[in-house]
């Protein structure tokens, strides 16, 4: 994708989040049915729907060779990464859509042949747009994010996670888990991976990392993040696969390589 043609989608994107947020937002107090998909906490609403289809047309219409991998099953079915892919949460944190009215994001991240090319996660209550082009940078809304800091001692760390590391479970020794919540500064759990990306973009976050996600939760993060100068791998250090479900460590440099290092790879079993 040449600068043009990165500019040209960028916008059109950004003009359709921004519509698609001021949408929910005017309907936010509006009755919403809620279904169950995997188990009873999984959650999804006719906004969740809605908003996909909003994006799914608005792309199709505009750029009919571009695909879509996507969370409601609007999108395509793809088996590769090439061409141009929009990987598309149309709410990140459901759950806290429905119970809390905020904390939540639209997601979006576009590709060209496997490469991470622009990368938008909008936290839509707040009106806070965090949006990055492949080479120049991140910006929250119109202020320029500087790169994330070097040498942050660990004991200064802030961690997010997700608390099922912290819970017996078969996967990891929770024990060792809860030695690295203790050795950092503070843990938190937002319950929006996306917008976990954007603080460790921002820096108010160092590292965040999490067993399981799906492509459309992580897809515009690993984009931003890059951009502050960041990282992000699975738990086994290797790189991410956007057609599949993936552990996620992502964050400042060292404190990521810590974290694989020091922790994760000692609590998996
Ligand atoms: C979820 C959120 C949550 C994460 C879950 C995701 P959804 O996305 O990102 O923080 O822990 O694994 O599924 O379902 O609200 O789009
Ligand atoms: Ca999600
Ligand atoms: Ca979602």
């Amino acid at each position: 994708m040449n600068k043009e043609q990165r500019d040209e989608v960028f916008n059109h994107a950004k003009e359709w989040i921004y519509e698609a947020g001021k949408e929910i937002r005017d309907q936010i107090h509006a009755p919403l049915v809620v279904d169950t998909k995997s188990n009873p906490n999984d959650l999804v609403t006719t906004m969740d729907k809605a908003t996909e289809e909003f994006f799914t047309k608005k792309i199709k219409d505009t750029f009919p060779h571009h695909f879509i991998l996507s969370e409601e099953g609007y999108g395509d079915n793809l088996k590769s990464m090439n061409g141009t892919v929009w990987i598309i949460d149309p709410i990140d944190g459901t759950m806290n859509f429905v119970h809390q009215k905020r904390n939540f994001a639209i997601s979006i991240g576009i590709y060209y042949d496997g490469v991470g090319e622009i990368g938008f996660i909008y936290n839509v209550m707040e009106d806070i747009l965090y949006s990055a082009k492949k080479g120049e940078g991140v910006y929250k809304n119109n202020d320029k994010l500087p790169r994330l800091r070097k040498n942050i001692p660990f004991n200064e760390t802030m961690l997010s996670l997700n608390h099922f590391w912290l819970c017996e479970n078969r996967l990891v020794d929770e024990k060792v888990m809860q030695k690295l919540v203790k050795d950092v500064r503070g843990a938190r759990t937002y319950g929006s991976a996306a917008l976990e990306f954007a603080y460790v973009a921002e820096g108010i976050i160092d590292t965040y990392l999490t067993l399981s996600l799906s492509p459309w939760d992580y897809a515009a993060g690993i984009v931003i993040v890059n951009e502050v100068g960041g990282v992000t791998t699975t738990v086994d250090g290797d790189a991410i696969n956007m057609l599949h479900k993936s552990s996620v460590v992502t964050g400042n440099r060292g404190i990521q390589q810590t974290i694989l290092n020091d922790y994760v790879k000692t609590a998996r079993k």
